[in-house]
Parts: structure tokens; C-alpha cells; sequence
């Protein structure tokens, strides 16, 4: 990621240094091109010198008074010995730059303790921020996991009762396909009932996984075991969709423990919505690589990019743009990644398409 520019330099450049030591070196001209019979100007003039002297000790704290203190000497010192004949004149001058000193260093002090302090508010500032995001995004968690819970027991109750005249339906069906003949003009009515049964058990067994999920058996497994498989199973419905499918699996990954058969359900749920956001076709990119003691598996693709108004509820069971989704692929990728303790998170894909990323931690 792009490290953001320091803040000078989004600003520009600091020209402040420049215009201090301009204005040093001004009232220093202004000395040496007044004649030393002028002595109510010399005075002026020196007096001057604390502009930029307390100016730079503000700015700079501690260090810009001191510098600012003593380029105003230096540079003044020498005309002072233009005043050697007027001896109490010059030791009274010689004094006042005593005071430049003073009032560097004073200056510098206070505006140091000031800048500290400013910088302790903003941190605290920046802090409590960070703390009220994580204190949102659990609240936000908890209250997902609320609605998951209830909408869970729910829908396994209903579910069984559906399973049940499911198998009977499809029982009946394949009976009736023994007698009616292949060629009889009503026998596609018994294909439809069959896919569509196919299509409902499909959506209760959703509902089961997302309902009642069983825990995952972590076992210590290759990721790129994973990738394979399901890039296998979705070669098919990718084909027809001329989506092209590219694996990159980073070389010499350790062996992570996790449910295989949970992991390959997320990851094929990820392909799914991948290959159904491209129906003119595309790209799709699985990547699998460790950053630290995390594995990060991302699914990114070209297509049309996740919908605005689903992006905030994205992993909420029934959140879905589709005429045909139930909106579970999600809810249940969610839940299972959490079972492994890990997070998934949609992030906008650079070229306009999603990308879902998936991070596991490797130290469990
Ligand atoms: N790769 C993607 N590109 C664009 N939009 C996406 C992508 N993945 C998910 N979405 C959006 O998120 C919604 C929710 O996805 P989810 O997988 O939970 O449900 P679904 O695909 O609609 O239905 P199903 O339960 O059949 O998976 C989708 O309807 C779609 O609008
Ligand atoms: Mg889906």
C-alpha cells in the first residue's frame, strides 16, 4: 500500500527558513547602510532582530530560537565595531544581544512544550478513534452474530420439514421417468421437477450449513490442496461463462489447520459470485500467500464490481442483488472463516471488479 506523504510535504515546501534568514540579513543591511551618527535608528534596528528570533523560536521550538539567536549575533557583531568609539553605546549593544540568547531560549522552550502537548492531545485524539472503530465494528459483530444466531435456529426447523417431501418429490419423479417414455412430450415436465427439487435441496442444504455448522476439524492441510480442488470444480460453470481462471499460489507455504472441506465451501462460494458477476466474461485471480503468521487466500475478479447498496450488509444472510440468490454464500463464507478464527473482508478490486479476501492465522 502507498505510504501517505509527511505532512510538509503535501503542503510543500517549508519556506519558512528562508524567509527568517531573509529577514536577519535585511535588518543586518539596514545596519551597516544607516551612518553610526543615527544611534535612535541603530536601536530600531537591533530591536528588530527579535522578530525573527522569537518568530523561528515559535516555529522551531528550542532550536530555531538558539539558531535564529546566534546568525543574528554573528552577523551583527561586526558592525558593532563600528561603534567602538562610542564605548558605553557599544556595551550596551553588546548586552542586548545577551537578550537575544534569553529570549531564543525562553521562547523555544515554551513553544517545545507547547508543540509536545499538542502532539500528546492529537495522539490521544488518534487513539481514541481507533478505539471507537473497534468498538463499532465488534458491536457491528456482535449484532451479526445475533442475527445469525436466531435466523439459525429457525431456519433448522424448517428445513426439516422441507428435506423430507423434497426426497419424496424427486423419489416420485425418477419413478414416473421409468414409465413415461423419453420421447413423450410431456417427459421435460419431469426434468424441470427434478432440477428444480435439485435447485430447493440445494437452498435448504444452504440453510442447514448456515443454520447448524459444524465445527471445523482442523487438520493440517497445503493451501494449495485447496485452490486446486475447487478450481476443479468450478472449471466447468467457468468454461461456459468464458471466465478464465488464474491461480497464483505463493511457493513454500506452510501447511495450515483447517477444515479442508469448510475452506473449499467458502472458496467455492467466493468462484460462484466471481463467475455469476462476469456473465460477458473475464478474469478470475486466486492467490494464496503468507504475510507474517497470516495466510491471505483472495478471490478478485473483472467483473461489474459489488453493488453499492449491498456493500455495508454484504455478509448478512439474505443480502442479495440477485433474482434467483438466497444470499447465504456469504453469510456462510463469514461464518465458517470465523469458525477458523479467521476474517474475510471485501476489498474494491483496482480495476473496477471485487475482490474478497480471506485471512487465517497460521499460530493457532
Ligand atoms: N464477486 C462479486 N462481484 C459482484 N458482486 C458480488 C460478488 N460477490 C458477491 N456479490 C454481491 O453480494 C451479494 C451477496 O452474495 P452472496 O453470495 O451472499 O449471495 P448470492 O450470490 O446473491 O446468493 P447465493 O446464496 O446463491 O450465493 C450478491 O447478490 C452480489 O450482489
Ligand atoms: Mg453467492
Amino acid at each position: 500500500m502507498a505510504q501517505p506523504l509527511p505532512v510538509q510535504a503535501q503542503r510543500g515546501r517549508d519556506l519558512k527558513p528562508l524567509w527568517l534568514l531573509a529577514s536577519i540579513l535585511g535588518i543586518t543591511l539596514l545596519h551597516y547602510n544607516t551612518s553610526t551618527h543615527y544611534l535612535l535608528l541603530h536601536e530600531i534596528y537591533q530591536r528588530l532582530y527579535y522578530i525573527p528570533i522569537i518568530y523561528a523560536a515559535y516555529s522551531y521550538g528550542l532550536r530555531g530560537g538558539l539558531a535564529a539567536a546566534v546568525l543574528s549575533t554573528l552577523i551583527y557583531l561586526p558592525h558593532l565595531a563600528q561603534h567602538a568609539d562610542n564605548r558605553v553605546y557599544a556595551i550596551n549593544q553588546y548586552a542586548e544581544t545577551v537578550l537575544f540568547f534569553v529570549v531564543g531560549v525562553v521562547t523555544g522552550l515554551l513553544a517545545g512544550k507547547e508543540q509536545r502537548e499538542r502532539r500528546r492531545y492529537e495522539q490521544t485524539a488518534a487513539e481514541l478513534q481507533s478505539a471507537y472503530d473497534e468498538l463499532r465494528s465488534t458491536v457491528d459483530q456482535l449484532l451479526l452474530a445475533d442475527r445469525h444466531a436466531s435466523l439459525g435456529q429457525m431456519s433448522a426447523a424448517i428445513v426439516h420439514e422441507i428435506r423430507n417431501p423434497l426426497g419424496a418429490i424427486r423419489g416420485a419423479a425418477e419413478a414416473l421417468e421409468s414409465i413415461v417414455p423419453h420421447e413423450h412430450e410431456k417427459a421435460e415436465f419431469l426434468t424441470i421437477i427434478k432440477q428444480e427439487v435439485e435447485r430447493l435441496n440445494g437452498l435448504v442444504t444452504d440453510f442447514l450449513n448456515f443454520a447448524r455448522p459444524r465445527l471445523p476439524e482442523l487438520l493440517p492441510t497445503p493451501p494449495h490442496e485447496i485452490i486446486d480442488a475447487v478450481v476443479k470444480l468450478a472449471k466447468k460453470q467457468a468454461e461456459q461463462a468464458q471466465v478464465k481462471i488464474i491461480t497464483e499460489v505463493a511457493e513454500a507455504l506452510p501447511f495450515v489447520r483447517l477444515d479442508a472441506e469448510q475452506m473449499k465451501q467458502v472458496l467455492l462460494n467466493l468462484i460462484l459470485n466471481a463467475i455469476e458477476a462476469m456473465p460477458d466474461g473475464g478474469q478470475l485471480m486466486i492467490s494464496a500467500r503468507q504475510r507474517e503468521q497470516v495466510l491471505r487466500l483472495a478471490v478478485r475478479d473483472t467483473g461489474k464490481g459489488i453493488d453499492p447498496t449491498v456493500r455495508e450488509k454484504l455478509f448478512s444472510p439474505f443480502v442479495t442483488t440477485k433474482t434467483r440468490g438466497t444470499g447465504l454464500g456469504l453469510a456462510i463464507a463469514h461464518r465458517l472463516v470465523t469458525q477458523h478464527g479467521g476474517q474475510i473482508e471485501a476489498i474494491a478490486g483496482e480495476d473496477g471488479g471485487a475482490l474478497i479476501e480471506i485471512r487465517l492465522p497460521l499460530n493457532r
